[in-house]
C-alpha cells in the first residue's frame, strides 16, 4: 500500500510517505533560503508523496524562536513558492506547509525561554506559563483572538498564492491551538473555555478561516496531539470527537501525534508509540489519519497501512537520515516510484 496513490480533494499522492514537519531553526527574519531550498528539494528528490515544511509562523509572537520560519509576510512566501515550484517543477512530490502559532512555548532558544529584550512576551488562553520558572503569557482577549484567527486565515492565502498543495494547521504539541483545546492550559471561563464545544472553538474557527482561502486544488489536514498523558487532560476520547467534528468542517485528515502540552509528562517512547491514537481516531471517527513516531522501518510503514491503522505514514527523523526512504523502499518492495531522471544510471543496481 505504501506505493498506492491515495486523493485529497483534487491533490493526489503518488505514495504514502510523509516528510514530517521539522522546524529547522535556520531563518533570519522568518525567512526560508538556500539551506531550505536544498532540505526540501531532496526529500522531493527522494521520492517522498508529501513534504510537509516546518512549523511556520502566522505572525512574528508566533514562532517558538527567532530563527524559525515565518509567512506572515510577502518576502517570506516568495521565498517558499521558490521551494514548492521546485518541487512541482522536478519530482511528483506534492509539497505542504504547517501553520502555527506557539503561544506560551514562544520566546526560546534550545528550548530554554529567552529574555523580553530578545524574545517577546508570550501569549496564551490562560496566566499558566508550560513552566513554572517561565514568565507569566499575556492572556489574549476575545479580540487578540479573533486577531490570530485572522493571521491562520491570511498566512493560508499566503500559502495558497504560493502554490502549496496542503495546509496542515498545528494544533498539537502544546502550541497555542493546543493549549486552547486542553482544560489544563486553559481555565477560561468566556466562550473560549470550560466545556469541549467552548475549547474547541478556537481552533474551528481557524478551519472555517483557512477553509475559506483553500479550493479543490488545495488540501487540509490538522495535526493533533491524541493525548496530552495527564490526568483531567486532553485524551483520545476528546480527540475522537474533534476529528468528526473536524470532518465535518471540510478537514480532509488529522495528522496524530501526541504529547507536548504538559512539562514533565511521563511518555512511554517506542517504536510506533503512537500509532494506536491514529487508529483509534480514524476507526472510530472515519476519518483519513496520518501517523507518526517513531516510524524508521519500510516494512513497519507498509504493515501500519496494511492493518488500517492510518493512510499515511509520515516519517521525521528516519527522513532526516534517509532523505531517499520512498525510493529505496520502492527498490526494496518491487514497486515503480518516482526517480530523478538525472540519476537513471543508478536504478539499475548491476
Ligand atoms: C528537529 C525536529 C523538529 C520538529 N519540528 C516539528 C514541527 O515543526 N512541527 C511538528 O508538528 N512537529 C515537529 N517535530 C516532530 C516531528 O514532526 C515528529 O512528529 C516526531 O519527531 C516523531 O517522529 P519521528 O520519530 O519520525 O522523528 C519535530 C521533530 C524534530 C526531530
Amino acid at each position: 500500500m505504501l506505493y498506492s496513490p491515495i486523493q485529497f480533494r483534487n491533490v493526489e499522492l503518488k505514495n504514502r510517505w510523509v516528510m514530517s514537519p521539522m522546524c529547522m531553526y535556520s531563518c533570519e527574519n522568518g525567512v526560508a533560503n538556500d539551506f531550505h531550498f536544498v532540505h526540501y528539494g531532496s526529500r522531493a528528490q527522494g521520492g517522498t508523496g508529501l513534504i510537509i515544511v516546518e512549523a511556520t509562523g502566522v505572525e512574528p509572537r508566533g514562532r517558538i524562536t527567532n530563527h524559525c520560519m515565518g509567512i506572515w509576510n510577502d518576502e517570506q512566501a516568495a521565498k517558499l513558492k521558490k521551494i514548492v515550484d521546485f518541487v512541482h517543477q522536478n519530482s511528483e512530490s506534492k509539497i505542504g506547509i504547517q501553520l502555527a502559532h506557539s503561544g506560551r512555548k514562544g520566546s526560546t532558544w534550545n528550548n530554554i525561554q529567552i529574555s523580553l529584550e530578545e524574545g517577546w512576551e508570550t501569549l496564551a488562553p490562560s496566566p499558566i506559563p508550560y513552566h513554572p520558572t517561565e514568565r507569566i503569557p499575556h492572556v489574549l482577549t476575545v479580540e487578540e483572538i479573533k486577531k490570530q484567527v485572522q493571521n491562520f486565515k491570511e498566512a493560508a492565502k499566503r500559502a495558497v498564492k504560493a502554490g502549496f498543495d496542503v495546509i496542515e494547521i498545528h494544533g498539537a504539541h502544546g502550541y497555542l491551538v493546543h493549549q486552547f483545546l486542553s482544560p489544563l492550559s486553559n481555565i477560561r471561563t468566556d466562550e473560549y473555555g470550560g466545556s469541549f464545544e467552548n475549547r474547541t472553538r478556537f481552533l474551528l474557527e481557524i478551519v472555517d478561516a483557512v477553509n475559506k482561502e483553500l479550493n479543490e486544488n488545495v488540501a487540509l489536514f490538522v495535526r493533533i496531539s491524541g493525548t496530552e498523558y495527564a490526568e483531567n487532560g486532553w485524551d483520545i476520547e476528546e480527540s475522537v470527537a474533534l476529528a468528526k467534528i473536524l470532518k465535518s468542517h471540510n478537514v480532509d485528515l488529522i495528522d496524530v501525534s501526541s504529547g507536548g502540552n504538559i512539562h514533565g509528562a511521563k511518555i512511554s517512547v517506542f517504536e510506533g508509540y503512537q500509532v494506536p491514537f491514529a487508529s483509534e481516531v480514524k476507526n472510530k471517527a472515519e476519518v483519513k489519519t496520518g501517523a507518526v513516531g517513531l516510524i524508521t522501518k519500510i516494512e513497519h510503514a507498509e504493515e501500519i497501512l496494511q492493518k488500517g491503522d492510518a493512510d499515511l505514514v509520515l516519517v521525521a527523523r528516519e527522513i532526516l537520515r534517509n532523505p531517499y526512504i520512498a525510493v529505496q523502499g520502492s527498490f526494496e518492495m518491487h514497486e515503480e516510484s518516482f526517480f530523478p531522471h538525472q540519476y537513471l544510471r543508478a536504478k539499475i543496481s548491476s
